[in-house]
């Protein structure tokens, strides 16, 4: 009889290459400082760094603005010990960073003929077209090759949107220690001040970051292209001449959100460092998934963030809810450093989280090859894009007015 011999090749690999054999294909050394709560810390290698993610724990790796040797000398994590996760410490570290300032939000919305006109012309075929694109990367892992090159992709259709709006400017931010770069697109107003739109363009596949596929449609392709559809709307009324704003708008791709928020640390601390001031920043993670609330017969509704995130600004985004959008809000709440925006408000500047719907709803086959375009609904970005148009031209203003 013959051995099918690949089959046996196939189960051997199967059992030497176990999860372990591939977590340790990540580095064991604890180089990483992480911040795992408003005043805890610890040490962590690359290889910890996957494991806390597949156990579901939340962190900020904040070692490009901590180095391991600050840490330590700064008593806020004591030398390693013999576990690579070591020595949680309570304590206030003051380099991340500064009380959040409360701004006068608007109570009601001031611009809804010039909002409802854009609205009408949200191109749901084409918010499709971007993420078919997007998610056909085979991972935008932030340290893969294919995820440099859809972040060449995204920088090529921001640049094109932004392109008749006179003043703006599309930067890719290069990080240390990965080469997926963040993009900036900045549309001046007659202030400095930004009113800040971001998602994460980055994917992961937890089981094996660096092998699996990861085409990320939800978690965060669908951020991605909801604000790609509203910088398309918001651009092309200020080219049109419709509307110039008050504020400077920002739109934001951040890399390596998947690595523990690693891109907006940099973006953020660098506008820390150099005083820039921010008067809002919206996250928009994961906007697409209803079947969640459609199965146990719920409303489609937002999920509003509302623990770590600004409660004024996030009052203020019911407002734009009320104004804008056909679905309701539903309180809910994601743990310490779910997302980018929690990059924002460590450095002191005001965030907010919209996801799509409360997070016992919210889709569960995220970081998996599962999370897949087919299985969102494009009524319900739609409802985002809506928000964030929304959001970005209310807190905008518009420089006539003044
Ligand atoms: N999009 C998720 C966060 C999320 C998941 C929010 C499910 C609500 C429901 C994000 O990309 C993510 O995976 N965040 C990590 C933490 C991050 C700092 C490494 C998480 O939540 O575990
Ligand atoms: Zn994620």
């Amino acid at each position: 009889m013959k051995i099918p011999i690949l089959l046996v090749l196939a189960a051997a690999a199967t059992n030497a290459l176990s999860l372990q054999t591939f977590t340790s294909l990540f580095s064991e050394s604890p180089d990483r400082v992480l911040k795992t709560g408003p005043e805890t810390y610890q040490l962590a290698s690359e290889a910890d760094k996957l494991n806390m993610r597949r156990n579901g724990k939340k962190f900020m790796d904040v070692t490009g603005v901590i180095s391991v040797e600050e840490a330590l000398s700064q008593g806020i994590i004591a030398g390693a010990g013999n576990n690579n996760l070591i020595n949680v410490f309570s304590k206030q570290l003051h380099t991340l960073k500064t009380p959040v300032p409360e701004y006068n939000y608007p109570q009601k919305a001031g611009y809804n003929k010039l909002v409802t006109s854009l609205l009408g012309k949200i191109d749901v075929d084409a918010v499709k077209a971007n993420l078919a694109k997007f998610t056909s990367f085979y991972t935008r892992y932030y340290k893969s090759a294919s995820g440099v090159e859809s972040a060449e992709w995204l920088y090529a259709q921001v640049s094109e949107l932004v392109k008749t709006v006179p003043g703006a400017t599309v930067t890719k931010i290069k990080h240390g220690g990965w080469d997926q770069f963040s993009i900036v697109a900045s549309i001046p107003g007659k202030s400095t001040d930004k009113v800040v739109v971001g998602a994460h363009q980055d994917s992961i596949n937890l089981l094996f970051p660096n092998l699996l596929g990861a085409p990320g449609a939800d978690d965060d392709g669908s951020g991605t292209v909801t604000t790609l559809e509203a910088l398309r709307l918001v651009s092309g009324a200020i080219a049109a001449g419709d509307y110039a704003p008050y504020n400077t708008l920002e739109f934001h791709y951040y890399s390596a959100e998947e690595g523990g928020l690693l891109g907006s640390v940099d973006v953020f601390s660098r506008y820390f460092d150099q005083k820039k001031t921010v008067v809002g920043m919206l996250q928009q993670d994961m906007t697409g998934y209803t079947q969640g609330t459609v199965d146990l017969g719920v409303e489609p509704h937002f999920g509003l963030i509302n623990d770590y995130t600004l409660a004024k600004q996030n009052a203020f985004i019911r407002v734009v809810v009320d104004a804008y959008c056909s679905i309701p809000v539903h309180e809910t709440e994601c743990g310490y450093a779910c997302s980018d925006h929690a990059s924002a408000l460590e450095n002191g500047y005001p965030a907010s989280f919209l996801i799509e719907s409360e997070f016992k709803y919210s889709a569960k086959q995220i970081h998996l090859t599962m999370d897949t375009m087919d299985r969102l609904d494009f009524e319900h970005i739609k409802e985002h894009i809506k928000l964030t148009v929304g959001y970005a031209i209310e807190l905008a203003g518009a420089k006539n007015l003044y």
